[in-house]
């Protein structure tokens, strides 16, 4: 974004003035002092007036995948001070938000952007788009319990509407099962196997549609493709 832009944006001054300040050498960025007009502020770039750091935005859209961990809340801030995913994307200069949350215990993928209608588009009740987990489940899963999975089960008050549940593996006392769901109630997963009698042991969300979490390392993100962006957006 252009720098005379970026101030006016910032809500210092007009862009005229703007000019002015940055002719006159009242402006750097990154500690150097800019005078040339059609400079760009990039994302990450420090931009000083008269000496005060400005609070700017360049309007650069940012979509990341995150890989969550254990024991990390979903927000930008935690009261009780435990780890949030806001740390895993500390070096990145924009605000980004979670769009949806994933539980405390709950790993795996989780989109992180500040494209605010993107945010609302993807986590809106209405949106249908399937989102993948695994889940370590104790016990047995058996075809009963899958088809009741399948076709929808009372998990307080909310019978969840139809799912796809695969058997990935049957131990003689556990399993791991994909399950497929398009909506998003508070510990869905977890409460659905509840109902049919399997404690969730660990869950991982390993896709959002066909955005697949991949190889991507916990605790890690990357940049969406624009092709992936494109495919969120059009979904
Ligand atoms: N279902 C759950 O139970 N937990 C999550 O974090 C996501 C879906």
């Amino acid at each position: 974004m252009r720098l005379n832009k970026y101030i006016a944006r910032a809500g210092v001054c007009s862009r005229r003035k703007a000019d002015e300040l940055i002719a006159n050498g009242n402006v750097k960025i990154n500690g150097d002092v800019i005078t040339e007009m059609g400079t760009q502020v990039e994302a990450g770039d420090s931009v000083s007036v008269n000496g005060r750091l400005i609070e700017g935005d360049t309007g650069e859209k940012i979509y990341l995948a995150l890989n969550k961990p254990l024991g990390y809340v979903t927000t930008m801030r935690d009261e009780k001070n435990r780890l949030t995913v806001a740390d895993l994307v500390a070096d990145v200069p924009e605000r980004l938000f979670p769009v949806g949350r994933l539980d405390y215990n709950t790993t795996g993928l989780l989109i992180m952007t500040n494209d605010g209608e993107l945010t609302y588009s993807l986590t809106h009740p209405k949106h249908e788009v399937y989102k993948t987990y695994v889940a370590s489940v104790a016990g047995v899963v058996s075809d009963k319990r899958v088809s009741q999975l399948s076709k929808g089960v009372d998990i307080g008050g909310f019978v969840t509407s139809p799912s796809k549940v695969k058997v990935l593996k049957q131990n003689p006392r556990s399993a791991v099962v994909e399950i497929k769901i398009r909506e998003g109630k508070n510990r869905q997963v977890r409460k659905m196997f509840a109902a049919v009698g399997n404690r969730v042991q660990a869950l991982e969300r390993t896709a959002i549609g066909d955005l697949k979490l991949g190889r991507l390392m916990t605790g890690h993100y990357r940049k969406l493709t624009k092709q992936e962006v494109e495919y969120l957006k059009n979904l």
